[in-house]
């Protein structure tokens, strides 16, 4: 795609369980054909030049739910990512991860790294998973690293900027989110890389995850791409009324 590409395009993939049960089904089982849409989307962003994928996976809330949810859906990782490491072979594909991990079983973690250090030279794309991920908690605890290295001496209060919090966040060395799109109709953003998608465009769709294909992808990022973004600033074509523009 061309130069108004969106290098960095965040998903909340949301609806997996109200899409089931509209079938009469578990939603399990829409978590099941979720993860399917996952590979699609993967394989989808990297063809068009997309350089960073990050999808919120499990959210530091999601605890919340069932336990038999909860299990189902690590069962599901497991496999997904056993499946899914020769697509990210065959496509050149880093993966990644965000989140405290250490909630889910040694096996889960122990797939995590091996994936994640099995594909770590591959540069198509970096596809990241957040994961037990939630915002507040990631910036709670860049706060805590930053208070403990400035009272070892490792870091002075005056040189604090913005980017040494960037480098403090898991997703340091990821650029800024461009493009953020949830499915589900829901328009919220679920303390999902509140930092990071600081000055994203956002596209809310109303089709459940399950549903979402790649041609909804690409409309998205037809949809980010005719954005008009400022950061602030002002339209490069607006004149001013005494002629300076
Ligand atoms: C998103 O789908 C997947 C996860 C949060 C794990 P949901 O499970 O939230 O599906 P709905 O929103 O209840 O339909
Ligand atoms: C957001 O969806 C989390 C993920 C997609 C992993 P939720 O379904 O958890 O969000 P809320 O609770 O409706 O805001
Ligand atoms: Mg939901």
């Amino acid at each position: 795609m061309s130069d108004k590409t969106p290098v960095h395009v965040a998903i909340i993939m949301d609806g997996n369980g109200r899409w089931a049960l509209s079938l009469g089904k578990n939603r399990t089982y829409g978590h099941y054909i979720g993860s399917k849409v996952v590979d699609k989307i993967t394989k989808a962003a990297s063809g068009i030049g997309i350089k960073y994928l990050t999808l919120y996976t499990f959210s530091t809330e999601n605890w919340k739910r069932p336990k038999s949810e909860i299990r189902f859906i690590i069962s599901l990782l497991n496999i997904y990512l056993k499946k899914t490491e020769k697509l990210f072979c065959e496509n050149n594909i880093k993966f990644n991860f965000i989140g405290n991990i250490k909630a889910f079983p040694e096996k889960t973690q122990n797939i995590l790294q091996s994936v994640t250090q099995k594909t770590k030279h591959n540069e198509t794309m970096t596809l990241t998973l957040a994961l037990n991920y939630g915002s507040r908690l990631e910036i709670t605890q860049a706060c805590k690293k930053i208070a403990k290295d400035a009272k070892e001496g490792k870091l002075s209060i005056k040189d604090i900027s913005e980017g040494t919090i960037n480098s403090y966040l898991c997703t340091k060395g990821m650029p800024d989110v461009d493009l953020l799109i949830r499915t589900g109709s829901e328009k919220r953003i679920s303390n999902f890389l509140l930092w990071e998608a600081s000055y994203a465009e956002f596209v809310f769709l109303d089709k459940y995850w399950p549903e979402f294909t790649k041609s909804d992808f690409i409309k998205a990022i037809k949809e980010f791409k005719k954005r008009q973004r400022n950061f602030g600033g002002l339209r490069q074509t607006i004149k001013l009324f005494n002629g300076t523009s």
